[in-house]
């Protein structure tokens, strides 16, 4: 059955993508509404989503037609995108600012989002951009679809480029798979979902961050799609496969080594990559 999805475009060169998604999502059966910032106007045109969605596009705060509009729209949706996500957008969300209809919409939010950020590489190494990240990363529900690596709008090479709208799409149908309202309707598929239990420092060194930061690199060479927490500064990794983010998550929570200075995340993953390098 098809969800609900609030589609939250900001002013990435990457949002010409983001109507790709929303076209990919619609005919997936999912009833698809666009929220755009206005740079995300300046970029591509919120007609363009009005088109492919047959929905309204959200983008004033202030519209005449309904103003707690930014309530009633979280109300709705099972699951909520970001896409792309500047680093303007991921610094309101970590900041808790409120100041247009997408990082208003954003607040009121109860249910799971994907956050898929994408900028030029040298504002994704920024250290205040990497920390809003990890920010991101630890809010309960939120989840962080990485960038990819290749040439940028801006002709350098590196990472930030938004990740393909078939990933994305594809993490949509993860996260979609373990709503609440879907415990009553038959059983999914088995999903491509893995469990990851990552032990970690309270304090982590320079060393300890530089091996989180190639294992995410190496997570992500292999396919990994969606991730959920900070890996913290690593030290092992134990890798299971689960049918469901949901059984992915409760497998977490029971595990012995849950709440014993160990870190807990869950990853997405395609099913044609093999399974990730852990050493348990
Ligand atoms: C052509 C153009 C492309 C841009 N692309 C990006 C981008 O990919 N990622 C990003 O974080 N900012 C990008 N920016 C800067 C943002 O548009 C700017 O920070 C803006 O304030 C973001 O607002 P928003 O987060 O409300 O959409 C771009 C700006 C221009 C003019």
């Amino acid at each position: 059955m098809g969800a609900t999805l609030l589609l939250c475009v900001t002013g990435s060169i990457a949002a010409y993508k983001a109507a790709d998604l929303a076209s990919r999502l619609k005919q997936a059966g999912h009833q698809v509404t666009a929220v755009m910032t206005e740079a995300a106007q300046q970029l591509v045109s919120a007609n363009t989503f009005l088109n492919l969605t047959g929905s309204r596009v959200y983008t004033d705060l202030w519209d005449p037609q309904g103003q707690t509009e930014h309530i009633a729209l979280t109300d709705r949706a099972d699951l909520v995108v970001v896409a792309p996500a500047t680093a303007n957008c991921l610094a309101k969300i970590a900041h808790g600012l409120a100041d247009d209809m997408v990082s208003t919409t954003l607040l009121a939010v109860r249910s799971p989002v994907l956050v898929c950020p994408a900028m030029n590489t040298r504002m994704w190494n920024h250290p205040v951009v990497q920390k809003n990240l990890a920010a991101v990363r630890a809010l309960p529900g939120y989840h962080v679809l990485e960038p990819g690596a290749g040439n940028l709008a801006c002709g350098h090479v590196g990472p930030g480029r938004l990740a393909e709208p078939a990933d994305i799409a594809r993490a949509v149908e993860v996260l979609l798979a373990s709503r609440p309202g879907a415990a009553g309707e038959p059983a999914p598929e088995p999903l491509d979902t893995f469990l990851e239990l990552v032990t970690y420092d309270a304090a982590p060194s320079p060393e300890a961050q530089e091996r989180e930061r190639a294992y995410r690199a190496e997570l992500l060479r292999q396919g990994a799609l969606a991730s959920s927490g900070s890996l913290g500064a690593l030290r092992r990794a134990h890798v299971h496969r689960a049918r469901s983010y949901d059984e992915a998550l409760e497998r977490a929570r029971r595990s012995p080594l849950a709440g014993s200075g160990c870190r807990i995340e869950v990853w997405a993953w395609r099913l044609d990559a093999g399974l990730p390098a852990g050493d348990a």
